[in-house]
């Protein structure tokens, strides 16, 4: 199970479907040396979080054995988000996904029927034709 986790952690990393979220500024205070007013909106972005080489070496490759082990650093993998508003769904998002995993890999071989479908991002990154296959059950 572990090996469908770790491969579903770096899709979530890669592609986030959520891009990030916004936050209202309750009290001033300084980040980085910048100050932040009250009353500014902020954005919190996963998509960039997750490409930040600091954090993932060669962010753009696909290596779902980065989270093996004591995996990424805390707040640097957020495609659920982090601290009280974090996604309440999560775990519910986490169990559908890996059986889902488990099923179609378990039980079928698949062939894409458009070799390079372009993903389109609306406001989640989704294939464009809604990713058609054909199943071929073993
Ligand atoms: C892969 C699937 C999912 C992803 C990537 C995802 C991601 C997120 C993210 C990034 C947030 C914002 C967290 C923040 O603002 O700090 C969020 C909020 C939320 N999600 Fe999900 N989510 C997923 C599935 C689900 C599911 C299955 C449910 C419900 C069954 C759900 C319910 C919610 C709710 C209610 C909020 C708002 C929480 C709040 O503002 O307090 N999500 N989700």
């Amino acid at each position: 199970m572990r090996g469908y986790l770790n491969v579903a952690c770096e899709v979530l990393r890669l592609a986030p479907p959520i891009q990030g979220a916004s936050r209202d500024v309750l009290t001033d205070f300084m980040y980085e040396g910048f100050y932040i007013p009250k009353g500014w909106k902020i954005y919190w972005s996963t998509h960039s979080t997750h490409k930040n080489p600091e954090y993932f070496s060669e962010p753009y490759k696909f290596d779902p054995s980065r989270f093996e082990g004591r995996g990424p650093a805390p707040y640097t993998f957020v495609p659920f988000g982090g601290g009280p508003r974090m996604c309440p769904g999560k775990e519910y998002a986490r169990l559908e996904i890996l059986v889902f995993m488990h099923n179609l890999v378990k039980r079928f071989k698949w062939e894409k029927l458009i070799p390079n479908e372009k993903i389109v991002v609306n406001p989640m990154p989704i294939p464009e034709k809604g990713l058609p296959i054909q199943l071929f059950p073993y």
